[in-house]
């Protein structure tokens, strides 16, 4: 990591700050807009939250990256559960992308979750974000969601401990802290505190459509 480079927690004073990256860096990604920044706002005071992997990343004394993390399960076929841990939001600043920030992030974060005892992250995202950094489809390691037998495309694993998943069929429990963004009139007003800014379409939202609509079938 470069000297310049410097992630540590996240404290209190962080919050504005870290709420002004997450909505730069998904505005009008996923949607025209944002709800993360309302996430990364409400997620805090749940109980599924982990502050202890809440993290930024301060390029020259600037935060220009963070990731935060939930607590979730997996759920066996006798309904025994197993808690791992969900990554997410994450995100670096747009003027900074591509540069193996949220490489060191992820890395950095995979460690201390380790050191925690955590063996399985499971999260939603875009692929294309993931894949060279260990993660692999939720087929390959046999978890579901929203029904046995059902391996959604946007569903991804990585093992923090090698062979942590033996092909057992789990069923992944998100936490429920994301549902809060399913109160539009409340993303609404919470962005109303922020600088004004334009919706508009974007082809990546599209392209989460496809990946959040679909599952992996062969
Ligand atoms: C996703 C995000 C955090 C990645 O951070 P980053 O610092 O830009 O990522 P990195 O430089 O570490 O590269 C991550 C991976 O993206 C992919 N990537 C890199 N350059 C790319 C490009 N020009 N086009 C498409 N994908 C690219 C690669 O898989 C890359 O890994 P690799 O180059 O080691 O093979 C950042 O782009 C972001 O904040 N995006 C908006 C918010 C978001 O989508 N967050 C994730 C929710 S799923």
């Amino acid at each position: 990591m470069k000297d310049n480079v410097v992630i540590r927690p996240e404290t209190e004073k962080d919050y504005r700050a870290v709420e002004e990256l997450t909505r730069e860096a998904f505005w009008n990604v996923y949607k025209p807009g944002a709800d993360e920044h309302y996430f990364v706002h409400e997620m805090r005071a749940h109980p599924d939250f982990i502050p202890e992997l809440a993290f930024v990343l301060e390029l020259d004394g600037r935060i220009v990256g963070n990731i935060m993390y939930t607590k979730a399960w997996l759920e066996d076929e006798n309904g025994r559960r197993k808690e791992i841990v969900s990554c997410g939001p994450l995100c670096v600043d747009p003027a900074f992308q591509r540069h193996k920030l949220g490489k060191v992030l992820i890395e950095h974060s995979f460690a201390a979750a380790r050191k925690m005892g955590y063996d399985v992250n499971v999260n939603f995202g875009n692929p294309g974000n993931y894949m060279s950094r260990g993660f692999v489809s939720c087929k390959r390691k046999n978890v579901c969601a929203f029904g046995w037998g059902n391996y959604p495309t946007a569903l991804l694993v990585a093992e923090l401990v090698p062979g942590a998943l033996d092909g057992t069929p789990w069923m992944f429990i998100p936490s429920t802290a994301a549902d809060c963004c399913e109160d539009a009139a409340a993303v609404e007003a919470f962005d109303a505190f922020f600088p004004p800014k334009e919706k508009a379409w974007a082809p990546s939202q599209e392209e989460f459509y496809i990946y959040s609509h679909s599952s992996v079938v062969r």
